[in-house]
């Protein structure tokens, strides 16, 4: 089961990529978190990563292509995979069907007007990457999961928020169109459930892929 993630920043990716990894047991990519472990590693694509994330902007597609490209030759995605993130335009979309197939596109739908709330209170834990919001977290700073620290993403202001949706109205959610016109494409609202229920709907729908 080869599946794409689709969403605005904060839409919940993250936290629902995380469940249906554990569920149908295939590897989360995400070309976001790619991108913070180059930027912590100090590596070249991190350096010229920062540059673009920082400002709420897109890498320029050669070099995430790439990076997604040769992480899907890697024999963990030899049964299915699932990316959070990627493609994100649809010169994205188009170079990845040069390279594999997709199965089926989870869209989640959500309210803007709840977004920034939701980005400017997020907190990720250090150590394995799981997502929380403070809402949720009753003062509580490490990972249920790992007991790691919980830290905020430098890109989780106000002002860069308002910029990453800026760049996903114009650039991503053309990609809505493309995938439906194609067929493939599942559409859920993220705006009123919590994480666990919207995941009971994606599970029901991704069990017939199976
Ligand atoms: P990336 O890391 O992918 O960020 P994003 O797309 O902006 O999405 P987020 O990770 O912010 O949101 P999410 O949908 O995962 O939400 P989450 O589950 O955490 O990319 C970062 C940057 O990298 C980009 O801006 C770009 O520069 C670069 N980049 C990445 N991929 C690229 C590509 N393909 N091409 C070029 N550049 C690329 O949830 C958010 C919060 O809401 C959390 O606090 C969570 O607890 C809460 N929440 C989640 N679900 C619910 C719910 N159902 N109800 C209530 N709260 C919820
Ligand atoms: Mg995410």
């Amino acid at each position: 089961m080869n599946i794409i993630l689709l969403g605005a920043p904060g839409a919940g990716k993250g936290t629902q990529a995380s469940r249906i990894s554990r569920r149908f047991g295939m590897p989360h990519i995400s070309t976001g978190d790619i991108f913070r472990a180059n930027i912590k590693n100090q590596t070249e694509i991190g350096l010229l990563a920062k540059s673009y994330i920082d400002k709420g902007q897109l890498v320029p597609d050669d070099v995430t292509c790439k990076i997604v490209e040769n992480r899907l030759q890697e024999e963990d995605c030899k049964n299915g995979f699932l990316l959070d993130g990627f493609p994100r335009t649809v010169n994205q979309a188009e170079a990845l069907e040069r390279f594999t197939h997709i199965d089926v596109v989870v869209n989640i739908d959500i309210d803007f007007a709840l977004l920034t709330a939701r980005l400017c209170g997020r907190r990720v834990c250090k150590e394995c990457g799981e997502t929380y919001h403070v809402s949720t977290l009753n003062g509580k700073t490490n990972c249920e999961k790992c007991n790691g620290e919980l830290h905020q993403r430098a890109d989780d202001n106000p002002e860069t928020v308002q910029k990453r949706l800026d760049v996903y109205l114009a650039q991503t959610a053309p990609l809505i169109k493309y995938y439906t016109e194609k067929g493939v494409i599942k559409n859920f609202t993220g705006t009123d459930e919590p994480p666990e229920v919207l995941f009971q709907q994606i599970e029901k729908v991704l069990e017939e892929y199976r």
